[in-house]
């Protein structure tokens, strides 16, 4: 469908646009000063009110924390069926985006609500970056390091929740894990040197690794072993709990993807599982790479090598395993 939207490249303020896949439009105010704006919202993934405002705005965030901005101002988008679902609920997501807005320091500006047989929420954001230092998904170099800052397997474990095969803690763990903000690890990753970032969400870490690999025209290397994935994950994913997202991701990434014959097929589909409110995927200078990740992990953020950018299979991922 993109292909049939109006596109505008020949304005010479657009330094980030519809044509590279980004997280986030960027427009070139003047020369200290880009203007980065994003919008997400979608329909409830946890049963916990407050929790999904939580979440749906760390996601939004999100994306202008993977371009290496600050977000700075948010409008909420909500849909809500007023007259027959109870209005306090309506009332905890607010509060949830709220607090969660607080945190990242971003002030809500407004908002606008339809009535809506299905809720759904999310938020427009807008941030500000010096236009030298924009992480694009296009610059990753060759001997860059891979640098992941969340687990995966949320897919997997959110439809899980749908399902009623979710343990509470387990629950608890992956709210947790999609309501952390990126904000910490953006920061703490401005002082090293960043090639290209990207956010992890809907296509999956292999999906949003295959469209760094083609943007940047280089090959990525990833090591299976090395990528954290949430416990429990695994085994859903053997007893058929994978949502339709994670599924097609699999099927699309097919032929941009080369599996050792070590990785079955639940390894796979873990790595393309669609995920809400993902971590940082950060291509590092290789001499940056480890005191980066000694310093994310200082603050506490649950980040790890995964894998590293090669001058091979340009365009393509191959996944090994330590082994390998
Ligand atoms: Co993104
Ligand atoms: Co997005």
């Amino acid at each position: 469908m993109l292909r049939y939207l109006p596109v505008n490249t020949t304005n010479p303020n657009l330094l980030v646009g519809l044509d590279t896949s980004d997280d986030a439009g960027v427009y070139q105010i003047n020369e200290e000063t880009a203007l980065v704006q994003t919008i997400d919202y979608f329909t409830p993934i946890v049963d916990d009110a407050y929790a999904f405002g939580a979440i749906a705005t760390a996601n939004a965030l999100s994306d202008i924390y993977a371009m290496g901005a600050q977000p700075l101002t948010a409008l909420n988008i909500v849909g809500f069926p007023i007259s027959t679902l109870d209005k306090q609920i309506l009332a905890d997501i607010l509060r949830g985006a709220s607090d969660k807005l607080n945190e990242a320091g971003v002030v809500l500006l407004g908002g606008h609500s339809i009535d809506d047989p299905e809720p759904k929420f999310g938020l427009a954001v807008t941030g500000l970056i010096h236009p030298s230092r924009i992480w694009t998904n296009a610059a990753a170099r060759i001997h860059d390091v891979l640098i992941l800052t969340k687990p995966i397997g949320v897919g997997i474990l959110t439809t899980a929740i749908k399902r009623d095969k979710l343990d509470e803690p387990s629950i608890h763990m992956v709210t947790e894990v999609m309501s952390t903000l990126n904000k910490r690890a953006a920061e703490v990753a401005r002082d090293y040197t960043i090639h290209a970032a990207t956010d992890v969400t809907g296509f999956g870490l292999l999906g949003h690794t295959s469209e760094l690999a083609r943007a940047s025209s280089v090959g990525i290397d990833i090591n299976m072993d090395a990528v954290p994935i949430l416990p429990r994950t695994r085994e859903l994913a053997e007893q058929g709990v994978v949502p339709g997202g994670s599924k097609s991701n699999h099927r699309w990434l097919q032929d941009k993807v080369v599996y050792a014959p070590t990785i079955d097929e639940v390894d796979q589909v873990i790595l393309c599982d669609a995920i809400t409110s993902g971590g940082l995927l950060m291509s590092v200078a290789e001499h940056d790479a480890a005191a980066l990740l000694v310093a994310l992990q200082e603050q506490n953020i649950d980040a790890h090598i995964i894998g590293k950018v090669v001058g091979e299979h340009i365009g393509m991922i191959r996944v090994n395993k330590s082994i390998d």
